[in-house]
């Protein structure tokens, strides 16, 4: 793929000044958290995407997106393998700490989702029953706030999709994770007979990011076009798509 570098510029545009060679991005993403990124007739499909494709366009980059999985993504990133993660991915103090972020585009939270009828009603409830969460992600925080580290009625997948799967087979009785997953879940699956609830008190706001190795480059510049299709109306637009009025 190295190979492609620096040959976009001629087949684009014969504009002259635009002389400027940008290289192809490699982004990386674990397709298997609906809405924001999933596999529908194979390809990679979901906000995040649509949302990566106009910042893209923005800056005025060519990219990649590979479906490398959760835990690989963040072992790539850190290795510099990729250039950039987009994944609902939470900013966090702790993913800081090897991580850079862009400026915030999305508000999320925690949700629980279970069997109907089944008795929870927060989640101190996740106490008493068997849970699943993808693991490394912050549904784990979120639900071991509450269980504790590692407790035995907590189950860890490697994706979030095996997670709802492990639900409907009742490996587990509930799952914790962000809001909008568990929503679209839900309503998606209507002979699953599932219900979701949230719970303000145990559950915080978080905000996804794009995620950077380190001190890349790239943030100021992807920042900027972040910010500018958020005020442009842009964003607006994918959101009315994905998520209606
Ligand atoms: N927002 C949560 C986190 O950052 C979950 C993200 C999971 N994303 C995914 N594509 N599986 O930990």
């Amino acid at each position: 793929t190295l190979a492609a570098c620096g040959t976009t510029d001629s087949k684009t545009s014969g504009a002259a000044g635009e002389t400027e060679e940008k290289p192809v991005l490699k982004v990386g993403t674990d397709a298997a958290f609906a809405p924001f990124e999933y596999m529908e007739k194979g390809e990679i499909v979901g906000f995040d995407v649509d949302l990566l494709a106009a910042v893209m366009e923005e800056a005025g980059y060519e990219y990649e997106l590979e479906n490398v999985g959760w835990d690989p993504l963040f072992a790539s990133l850190q290795a510099k393998d990729l250039d950039i993660g987009v994944s609902g991915i939470t900013i966090n103090d702790e993913r800081k700490q090897t991580f850079d972020f862009s400026v915030p585009y999305f508000e999320s939270t925690h949700m629980i989702v279970f069997n109907e009828g089944g008795n929870i009603q927060s989640a101190e409830d996740l106490k008493e029953i068997t849970i699943g969460v993808q693991n490394g992600t912050t549904g784990q925080t979120a639900a071991e706030k509450i269980v504790g580290k590692n407790a035995d009625n907590m189950l860890k997948y490697e994706t979030t999709a095996v997670a709802f799967m492990a639900l409907a087979n009742g490996d587990v009785e509930a799952v914790v994770t962000d809001n909008v997953v568990a929503n679209e879940y839900v309503k998606n699956n209507p002979d699953a007979n599932v219900e979701s609830i949230t719970d303000k008190e145990n559950f915080d706001a978080e905000y996804y990011g794009f995620m950077f190795p380190k001190d890349s480059k790239l943030k100021a510049e992807l920042d900027k076009a972040l910010t500018t299709i958020i005020e442009n109306g842009t964003y607006q637009d994918i959101y009315q798509k994905w998520f209606g009025a």
